[in-house]
């Protein structure tokens, strides 16, 4: 863990805030980072091993700032598998932060709903994951350091976030469902075959991200929210082709929607 030590050294450097709670912002959904005051801007490329991404509406770039009193550190733009990055570089940025001081981790996604009863544009709350990735960050030998061998995933996303998330999204007349994401490798979209079976398996949303970052939050011992944007309605599901276009229109529709419900939250977190 040498790269994260390395990292970790460069942003002690320059930040001097330690924020506890981080937000990781999806495809499409970096324009939250704006909202912080007094602010620092990292970019991912300053950052010594920091993967860059490379997807289209992902910033790539870490800022430091405030939201009213609470200190908070917002990752604008993660890399994903189907970049061809490897499971250890998509959780770089959760061990660095977690290391640095973060102990909750708030992750933003756009995803394809599979569930009928949510609608393009809706928020849900990720209660639970079914990795099907065909791997995991902690393949390989333990930093026994970070955390342990096989951590227990029971509960992925804490219970006791997800109850605050309730309480102020109904604060703020904010609709937010709540189901099981299922991560895929991507980046094809899935077929309507596909999203059938992770129907029946039990799948209520579709994405490309999350999970490996909840499994390494985990590990370390960090707690994980995570918000869901359904930006489209998954393969099959309506008689439309999906497009990346329209996931990214999605995001900016609910941007606005997903920063007033990220501005109440953050700082009702208790760390
Ligand atoms: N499938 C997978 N990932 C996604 C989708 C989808 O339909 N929409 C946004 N991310």
């Amino acid at each position: 863990m040498k790269w994260v030590a390395e990292a970790l050294q460069y942003l002690e450097k320059q930040v001097g805030a330690r924020p506890r709670v981080a937000v990781v912002l999806g495809s499409g959904l970096g324009a939250f980072a704006e909202e912080l005051s007094g602010s620092v801007d990292i970019p991912y490329a300053a950052i010594p091993h920091w993967p860059c991404s490379t997807a289209i509406g992902h910033a790539g770039k870490l800022v430091f700032g405030r939201l009213g009193e609470t200190d908070v550190a917002v990752m604008a733009g993660r890399v994903h598998l189907y970049e061809g990055y490897s499971q250890q570089q998509v959780v770089f940025g959760v061990r660095v932060l977690a290391r640095f001081g973060v102990r909750v981790f708030v992750f933003t996604n756009a995803a394809g709903g599979i569930n009928p009863s949510y609608g393009r544009g809706g928020l849900v709350l990720i209660s639970d994951h079914i990795n099907l990735q065909g791997s995991n960050p902690l393949v390989g030998p333990n930093d026994d350091s970070l955390g342990p061998r096989f951590p227990d995933m029971s509960e992925a996303y804490s219970a006791g976030l997800r109850k605050l998330a309730k309480e102020v999204a109904g604060e703020l007349g904010i609709p937010l469902g709540e189901g099981v994401y299922a991560a895929l490798l991507g980046p094809s979209y899935e077929t309507p075959a596909e999203i059938r079976y992770l129907r029946a398996i039990g799948a209520d949303l579709v994405g490309m991200s999350t999970a490996p970052e909840t499994i390494a939050a985990n590990h370390l011992g960090a707690r994980a929210l995570a918000i869901s944007c359904v930006t489209n309605m998954a393969a099959g599901i309506l008689p439309q082709k999906i497009t990346h276009t329209e996931v990214l229109e999605t995001g900016e529709m609910v941007r606005g929607t997903l920063i007033r419900f990220l501005k109440a939250l953050l700082p009702r977190i208790e760390v």
